[in-house]
This record gives structure tokens, sequence and C-alpha cells, in this order.
């Protein structure tokens, strides 16, 4: 029994983890497992892959990014901007086939996102046996209560904020720190709420600069001289645009809100202000004891999934058990913050300032 394994779209910590534990439960079995380098990519002929061993394997869980290699580009992009669905060509779908044929594969695990997902979803409608473990540090797939890497992320967030705030407060200054998520607020309302932000600007509570600026403004009147903001990449003003920065292999780059937010917050207030985007340091390094241990647990219940014949499946996280989901549900709509829901309440409770004057 041999069986296949990649990672594809953007890299977060924690896919080791989830290659560590595959690897592991597949050899209990006596299983053999390749590894496809650099996402789908690697199934193009001759294929691109590595023998996955224990050996190979061991010590590789601490390590940030994916030892197989990963991309958000290539033959095999089945979803772009919104959620736009196109089909993977069927030439390119012929070869894969042909691939996993060829390498005598009983089943692929395909460890990404929602595009990801869906371009694994064809896969299997196509005949591949195809099992889907959820990665994103957005933590925005709808079918899973949580993610492997959204931790890490929020962890990075926080330390950024604990030193900003130790910046910020020497020099009585705004510090507005711009973090990624793409259209959910989730990595921005954990990370915002751990490191102690005063104010955070999220997707799905549109701000005003007005509030934004009476909220530093109170802060100033109380006696507090140092804010520190943080604002999601994929948050707007009451009718404004997401603030973009062109494009990638059609996929708009989110970004630049923050030095916006920064700008109006000078000349609304008076106080010096900086900004400062974390950007892809949210993605990199050592992945979160949490990630490592939700990751090694997603790969295992990929192995059962296979051992199972449960085809078309995708790993998911609920009420703290690892069970299963159809891909085809997973990959159907974004999970976004509660405007109103209890994270967000009780920050609001702690006196955070959402930039929507409630
Ligand atoms: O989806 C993960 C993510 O890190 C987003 O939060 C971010 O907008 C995007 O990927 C960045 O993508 P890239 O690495 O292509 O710049």
């Amino acid at each position: 029994m041999r069986i296949g394994i990649l990672n594809s779209g953007g890299d977060c910590p924690g896919l080791n983890a989830v290659i560590h534990g595959v690897v592991g439960a597949a050899t209990q079995l006596g299983w053999e497992v390749i590894g496809f380098r650099d996402g789908f990519e690697g199934m193009l002929p001759p294929g691109d892959y590595m023998m996955l061993d224990k050996v190979k394997t061991t010590g590789i869980m601490k390590l940030g990014g994916t030892i197989l290699g990963t991309t958000n580009k290539g033959h095999f992009v089945a979803k772009v901007g919104k959620g736009d669905v196109m089909a993977v060509p069927p030439d390119v779908m012929e070869k894969a086939k042909k691939i996993i044929e060829m390498l005598e594969i009983r089943a692929l695990i395909v460890v990404g996102g929602d595009g990801s997902l869906t371009t694994g979803l064809q896969l299997f409608e196509e005949g591949i046996p195809v099992i889907g473990v959820p990665k994103t540090i957005d933590n925005d797939l709808s079918a899973t209560a949580m993610t492997f890497g959204f931790d890490s992320a929020v962890a990075t967030v926080v330390d950024a904020l604990d030193r900003l705030h130790t910046t910020a407060s020497s020099h009585k200054r705004v510090i507005v720190l711009e973090v990624m998520g793409r259209n959910a607020g989730w990595i921005a309302l954990y990370g915002g709420i751990g490191g102690g932000a005063d104010i955070i600007l999220l997707p799905e509570i549109p701000f005003s600069m007005e509030h934004v600026a009476d909220a530093v403004k109170a802060k100033e009147a109380s006696g507090q001289h140092s804010v520190l903001i943080v604002v999601a990449e994929g948050a707007s003003p009451i009718d404004g645009e997401i603030t973009t920065k062109g494009e990638s292999a059609g996929e708009v780059r989110f970004g630049g809100i923050g030095d916006k937010v920064a700008a109006a917050v000078e000349e609304m207030t008076g106080k010096e202000t900086r900004a400062c985007t974390l950007g892809h340091l949210q993605r990199g390094g050592a992945p979160t004891a949490l990630d490592r241990i939700l990751g090694t647990r997603f790969g295992v219940k990929a192995v059962d999934l296979i051992h199972e014949g449960a085809f078309g499946q995708m790993v998911s996280y609920q009420q703290y058990h690892v069970g299963s989901v159809p891909i085809k549900e997973a990959v159907n709509e974004l999970r976004l913050v509660e405007a109103d829901g209890e994270v967000v309440n009780a920050a609001r409770a702690t006196g955070v300032s959402f930039g929507d004057g409630a």
C-alpha cells in the first residue's frame, strides 16, 4: 500500500507536523508515503516527489514552512479572487491521474486551504481517492472550528504587540499594526486581544476614521498617552474599499490599510503615529505546541480516513474532537468573525474599540 501527500497554497506553521503525523501513522500500518514537491505541480510528468519515511521526517515537526515545498500558483489553480471556481484543465487532470496510476498511489492527502481543497475536490470527482486536510493561518474555513497555523500566527502578532507596546509607550505614540487574514479578521481579533490592543479593526466590522480618532483622543484624555491599533489587512472604512496592492497569479494581494489608518490618525488627533506591517513573519517560523499537536492529529486522522476508505472527506476539528466532513461542504463558504459574537463583545467589555462607535 502506498499513499501520497502534498501541501498546496501558502505555507503555514504546522505543515511539517501533519507530514510527520501522516508518515508516523502510515508506517505503523506498513504503508509507504510519497511526498509531492511544490504542491500539485509535483504531480506533473515526470513527477517531482520524494519517498518519506520515519528517518527522513524525524525532527521536522519544529520546522516552519514545509519540507515538501508549496505554491499558490501553477497549473492546478481552481479558485481565484473572492471564490470564482475554475475547472482544472482536462489535459492537466489527465497528467495527474497518470502519475497517480504510474506510482501506484492508492490515496492522496491534500493539505491546503479553500482554493487547494477546491482543486482536491475536482481531483476526487475525477476518480482520484483524495482526503483533505485544512490549512490556513487565516482560520477562515467554515467546516472546521480551527485550522493549524492560526495559533502560531496569533502568537507572532501578540509578540509583535508586546514589543510595539514598549516603544509606543516610551515615545507616547500611536502605533498601527497591520496583520494578515484576507477577508477574515480572526488573526487581528485574537492577536489584538492577546496583545492588549486598544483598537481592533476587522473586515467584519466596517470602521469610521472619526470613531478611531475619537477612541485615540479618549485614551489621551484619560491619561493613556500611547495607543496600539491592530488593523486586519482586509478591514475597510464604512463605504470604503479594501486596500490592495496589485495582483499575483490572478489573486488580489491585500495590504496598505495600516499606512492609511496611521496617516489619518496622525492628521485627526495630532498624535505622532507610526505604522508597522507584520507580513510574512506571521507565516514563518516554528509552530506553537498547539499547532504541532493539531497538525499531528490531523495527519493521523487523514490516514484513518484512508484506512476506512472515506475518500472525498476533509479532516475537521469540531467540539474538541477531530472528525471529518465532505470536502464539498468545506469549500462552500468562508467562516468569518461574528460581529456581535462573544469574542468581540468580550473585547468591547474591556474597553477595546472596533472603530464603529459602539
Ligand atoms: O491566506 C494566507 C495569507 O497569508 C493571507 O493572510 C495573505 O493575504 C496571503 O496569504 C499572502 O499571500 P502571499 O504569500 O501570496 O503574499
